[in-house]
């Protein structure tokens, strides 16, 4: 009688220890994973290019699956993008500040571009007057300023509001494909081509090389080609300047036909769509899976995306190595799309001009002289 109990217990703490041993190993091995994962998160942070990175060389990059961290900070060396983010005094605290703390970081180079100096932020001041109908000498002034000082620097240029968020990785990813030699701006107006397919009050935009190249020395240099008048909105005149250099506007929507420079931010999107019952279910999705930007953001809705795009892991999800695109020629920057896909891109460019009518800055002819500022 003796006997058996002792046996049972022996079993059992064999039992045990096997189990211990298991576990042992098992949390050997996920340190090990962890310790690799926070290795190349700590070397990102302090340099985003480590130098065991530099064998990497673009033609392999299209058929073979790199480390998903190279991917990126390859990337910021292929396609550099300078962002200019158009801010004023009025907002340099209440905004800017918080572009420069969460996806501004991720430029290439930030500046900002104000009518009034601040020592944190840097800004540029340029002479030029503040207002909507002001915009245009503003957007001038500033591009003439990148280019005198930046302009070797960078492949491709970038202009943002500052309510404007941008994921640069998917940007950066969305550009690769082409040459900044393109003479091409792509941007947040709907794809509709139309003729002159400069519309809606687009005010996040990224030019190539080429293109700021061709404005500042085609355009701005002839003021019968790009007006020099101090006043106008950039929209209108901006558009108009970029079809006589013969800048063409690319088409940056995605597979699906849906836009990636989106002109609302995703609450906007979603407070919309609830009240106005666009999205019965959540099969309709506000925004293209590669967006690039958001416009109309508060300064809150900046951490909120730099949380959930990069710090929120969810277990199982997203793991997916995404490849770049191929590399596309001049003549690409047209797709076309499927009925299907039209369809889509039709119900969800409705959508989003039903909700910015709802925001709306009237839309200005472009030979009405402005009213005289209050
Ligand atoms: C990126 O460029 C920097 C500076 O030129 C270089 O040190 C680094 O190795 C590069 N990184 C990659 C991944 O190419
Ligand atoms: C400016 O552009 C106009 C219209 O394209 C052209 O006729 C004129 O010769 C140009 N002027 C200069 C100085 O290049
Ligand atoms: C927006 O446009 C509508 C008409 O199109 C107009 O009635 C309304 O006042 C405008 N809203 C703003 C804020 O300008």
């Amino acid at each position: 009688m003796g006997v058996r109990p002792h046996r049972k217990r022996m079993e059992l703490i064999l039992m045990v220890l096997i189990g211990m041993a298991w576990g042992v190993l098992l949390s050997a091995l996920m340190k090990r994973d962890h310790w690799q994962y926070r290795g190349d998160q700590l070397k990102e942070e302090s340099s985003p290019f480590p130098s065991s990175h530099r064998s990497f060389r673009s033609p392999a990059i299209t058929t073979t699956h790199p480390h998903p961290d190279i991917l990126p900070a390859h990337l910021f060396n292929e396609t550099r993008v300078l962002c200019m983010v158009m801010t004023s005094p009025k907002t340099h605290q209440s905004r800017a500040i918080h572009i420069q703390r969460t996806w501004g970081t991720r430029c290439n180079k930030l500046i900002f571009m104000s009518t009034k100096a601040d020592k944190q932020l840097g800004s540029i001041v340029l002479n030029v007057r503040e207002g909507y109908s002001n915009s245009w000498p503003k957007t001038r002034a500033s591009l003439e300023y990148v280019y005198k000082h930046y302009f070797h620097k960078y492949d491709w240029f970038l202009k943002a509001d500052d309510d404007t968020y941008v994921i640069m990785e998917n940007l950066r990813a969305f550009l690769y494909a082409y040459s900044p030699k393109t003479p091409v701006l792509f941007g947040d107006k709907f794809q509709t081509h139309v003729k002159e397919g400069y519309t809606s009050g687009g005010s996040d935009y990224v030019l190539s090389k080429m293109a700021l190249h061709r404005l500042i020395n085609q355009g701005f240099s002839n003021s019968s080609i790009c007006t020099n008048r101090n006043y106008g909105y950039e929209d209108v005149e901006l558009g108009r300047c970029l079809t006589a250099v013969g800048v063409e506007t690319g088409d940056s929507r995605d597979e699906d036909g849906l836009s990636r420079f989106i002109p609302i931010s995703p609450l906007h999107w979603y407070s919309q769509a609830l009240l106005y019952n666009t999205t019965p279910d959540n099969t309709n999705d506000c925004c293209s899976s590669t967006a690039i930007s958001f416009h109309f953001n508060n300064a809150l809705e900046f951490y909120m995306l730099d949380y959930v795009i990069y710090k929120l892991r969810t277990f199982g999800i997203n793991n997916v190595q995404d490849l770049l695109p191929s590399k596309k020629s001049i003549s690409v920057t047209k797709q076309s799309l499927s009925t299907f896909q039209t369809k889509k891109m039709e119900l969800h460019k409705n959508a989003l001009n039903k909700m910015i009518s709802e925001k709306n800055e009237t839309k200005p002819k472009a030979e009405t002289k402005p009213k005289p500022k209050s």
